[in-house]
């Protein structure tokens, strides 16, 4: 985990660049598009390539960024989004940890005329005008397609299937959703049953110690499929089983999200049975977005960006490599 300088030296550094650096002219062309933008942590390798694309999109589109690492804690993202209005910049973007609690703050950045942009995960708010746009993942339709390839893989099984799910951060919009789709699909079949559940936050460790306590209240054989909210949960639990004895991908089935290279390796070895893929790479599509909504340009409210499956049914050769 990354060491932050605490909160208020950055405050003090960007006030003072704020009082000798800058007027703000944007439609100057010398003078830069200024983002701020509040990353949730780096709880994860998806987290880890997400703030590069971010970063190295910025870079590449002569956007000056302010990127904050919030360190899985909504208070430092609070923090963070006010040092970007007290700076005034030209726009923010926040990726946030959980979904509920931003009203106010973005009330704040309204009140000061800055935009806002959501990236990644949702907010639940009743007032829609207090982000100009959400470019997100389709968490749902992730959680629909895992169910989905379920059902194919066990429609010749009459007997219950039983599934352990590694849950990510609770109130986050990715558990949320990876659950709820998850379960609309398969609550049309009724061999179908979550037997237990837990919250991993989408780290590693966490993904070993939720398995080793699966595995001392559950007889494997009993258990027929891990579904992994995030690939680092699930490489964590790969570990815990194969130290167990089990062979992952054929004693139990797993189902995990993200596809980094590494869950994709696995996948082509027959560890992990189907990856759900969340992109990552939604730097470009930020930056391209900030400029027009600093440009007063209306953008749509809500964008999703793209992204595909990979399982054990499909041409595993043709996939490219990953990059991450
Ligand atoms: O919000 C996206 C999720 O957050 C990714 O699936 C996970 O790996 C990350 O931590």
């Amino acid at each position: 985990m990354k060491r932050r300088a605490p909160f208020s030296a950055i405050l003090f550094i960007l006030l003072t660049v704020s009082a000798c650096d800058r007027v703000r002219n944007v439609t100057s062309v010398q003078d830069p598009i200024v983002l701020g933008y509040s990353q949730l942590g780096d709880e994860s390798s998806w987290r880890t390539q997400n703030s590069f694309s971010i970063k190295a999109a910025a870079k590449r589109t002569g956007i000056k960024i302010m990127f904050e690492d919030a360190m899985q804690d909504p208070a430092n993202q609070i923090k963070a989004l006010r040092s970007f209005i007290a700076y005034k910049v030209d726009i923010i973007a926040f990726s946030p940890l959980v979904e509920t609690g931003w009203d106010t703050v973005l009330g704040e950045a309204k009140a000061a005329g800055i935009p806002v942009m959501i990236v990644d995960r949702m907010i639940d708010t009743d007032d829609e005008s207090l982000y100009a746009t959400a470019l997100c993942s389709d968490f749902d339709l992730e959680g629909r397609k895992a169910g989905e390839f379920l059902i194919r893989k066990f429609k010749d099984r009459a007997a219950p299937v039983n599934i352990v799910e590694l849950a990510g951060t609770a109130y986050s919009t990715p558990a949320i959703g990876r659950s709820e789709g998850f379960r609309k699909v398969l609550e049309q079949y009724p061999k179908f049953k979550v037997v237990y559940s837990e919250d991993g936050d989408f780290m590693q460790s966490k993904g070993r110690e939720i398995m080793r306590q699966v595995l001392k209240r559950f007889n494997p054989k009993d258990i027929n499929v891990l579904y992994s909210h995030n690939d680092d949960m699930t490489f964590g639990a790969i570990e815990v089983m194969s130290e167990a004895g089990l062979v992952p991908g054929k004693d139990i089935a797993i189902v995990s999200v993200d596809a980094t290279q590494r869950s994709i390796d696995y996948l082509k070895a027959g560890t992990i049975n189907c990856v759900i893929e969340c992109n990552p790479n939604s730097g470009q599509q930020v930056m391209e977005l900030a400029k027009r909504i600093v440009a007063g340009e209306k953008v749509e409210k809500r964008l999703y960006v793209q992204e595909t499956t990979f399982d054990e049914f499909g041409d595993l050769d043709s996939i490219p490599a990953r990059g991450y």
